[in-house]
């Protein structure tokens, strides 16, 4: 089978290495991959926005499955385009990823159907967003409406950092149209616990949990980034915790974009808090999280593929899906000064990794036989034991043996997850 992959981040690099573990897959391509990802793919230099080449790609070249995973390709509708030259994907259509490309939907799917989220209200008029500003409780949240790279939310503790958000999405563009339309919703305070989910838009099968250190410096310091670290299963996410949410949040949700005529297959991702009222939904997103993504696939030991493919063709209830009980923890390898402003361009010496050890290449480029970083985040470097102090212990010893003279990572991944109970 000739199975095409869209993106060129570490999680696309963990979905192609764990693709490739099926004997039927002859060839995988990675549109556009990097200079890691070419180490298991064959990667071919169209970007993942240009939805037309890369379905002409998949036409001109047989590809029999496509594996579209980044969001901004799902919302331009990479997976319609694809189907429309009949190619069978992995990934929701255009009218489902709107769950992720619009909050103000997603709000309102939540509100109709009654799934606990943070209350909100959403506004397109900025004269009316600085009025609800001033008699709403602080903290307060405000997110731009659409796609904006993970950074278009502003938890603001004053009144004035509420409007300066608003005036800076509304009227300065700071994330273009995105932000036309905002959300202010109410803070919520809890620990946060990431599930994926498969789907077929029917069935759904929650992944093992996971938390992501999504703050660039120990002790969740410094700028909010796409991510630094993530540990597997999530100790928050207890049994009781886990059947609530299957109740009262994936099922409902499923239901609800059926009812919509949304229908929703793929990869379904549940960003929860754990609040004291119970668990609410801080986000949707279309997709496979990254770095989620890193911890959560090495411990599925069904195969990936033929998971994939049945949530496509609508077969999911019976299909089995079996993690081990192991754990995994990601340490995000990122260039000096991400993510802001960094350099690119350093050379990269990866070690020999062992049994249960990985390295996913996230930004990187080929320099003949030298691979060089490029980007912010740029290497996962992943363990998998039996306890989660284990897979921390593991995962750091592998980063050191990393040669990344630039690069620079968080010490404390997985430590919070330690204190709220991780297995030992
Ligand atoms: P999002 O991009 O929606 O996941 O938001 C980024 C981060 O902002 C989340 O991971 C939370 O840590 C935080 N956040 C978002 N919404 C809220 C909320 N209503 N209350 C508290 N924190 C929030
Ligand atoms: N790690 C969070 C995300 O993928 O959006």
């Amino acid at each position: 089978m000739k199975i095409l992959v869209v993106g060129s981040g570490g999680r696309e690099h963990a979905v192609i290495r764990k693709l490739r573990e099926n004997p039927e897959v002859t060839e995988i391509f990675a549109l556009p991959g990097n200079g890691g990802i070419a180490a298991d793919a064959t990667c071919v230099n169209i970007g993942a926005k240009d939805i037309p080449a890369i379905a002409a790609f998949a036409k001109d070249n047989g590809i029999d499955y496509a594996v579209v995973t980044p969001d901004d390709p799902l919302v331009l509708g990479c997976v319609d385009a694809l189907e429309a030259e009949g190619v069978r994907c992995f990934g929701p259509r255009a009218n489902a990823a709107i769950i992720e490309g619009s909050k103000a939907f997603s709000k309102d799917l939540m509100k109709k159907y009654g799934i606990p989220t943070a209350s909100y209200e959403s506004f397109s008029d900025m004269d009316k967003a600085l009025a609800y500003i001033e008699t709403c409780p602080v903290p307060v949240v405000i997110k731009a409406d659409g796609l904006a790279l993970g950074k278009g939310v502003i938890i603001a503790a004053t009144r004035d950092e509420a409007r300066t958000a608003v005036i800076e999405m509304m009227q300065d563009k700071k994330f273009g149209k995105s932000g036309d339309t905002v959300v202010i919703e109410e803070f919520l305070e809890g620990p946060e616990v990431s599930v994926l989910s498969f789907t077929d838009g029917t069935t759904v099968v929650p992944m093992v949990s996971s938390m992501d250190h999504k703050r660039a410096l120990d002790g969740d310091k410094g700028l909010n980034t796409g991510g630094m670290g993530t540990v597997a299963p999530n100790p928050c996410y207890t049994a009781s915790v886990a059947r609530e949410c299957m109740d009262r949040i994936f099922l409902p949700t499923i239901r609800a974009m059926k009812a919509e005529g949304r229908e929703f297959r793929g990869c379904l991702y549940f960003g929860l808090m754990i609040t004291k009222d119970g668990p609410k939904v801080i986000e949707y997103n279309c997709r496979f999280g990254d770095p989620e993504t890193q911890v959560v696939l090495p411990l599925l030991e069904s195969d990936l593929l033929t998971v994939m493919q049945a949530t496509t063709d609508g077969r999911l209830s019976e299909t089995e899906v079996k993690f081990s009980d192991k754990n995994a923890c990601c340490v995000i390898l990122a260039s000096k000064g991400y993510p802001v402003k960094y350099e690119s361009g350093f050379e990269l010496k990866l070690p020999e990794t062992g049994d249960s050890e990985e390295i996913f290449v996230a930004g990187a480029k080929r320099d003949g036989d030298r691979l060089l970083s490029a980007g912010g985040r740029v290497l996962g470097v992943t363990a998998v034991a039996d306890t989660l102090p284990g897979a921390i212990e593991k995962a750091y010893a592998l980063t050191e043996k990393v040669g990344f003279e630039n690069g620079f990572f968080r010490r404390d991944i997985g430590q919070r997850a330690l204190a709220a109970g991780g297995k030992i």
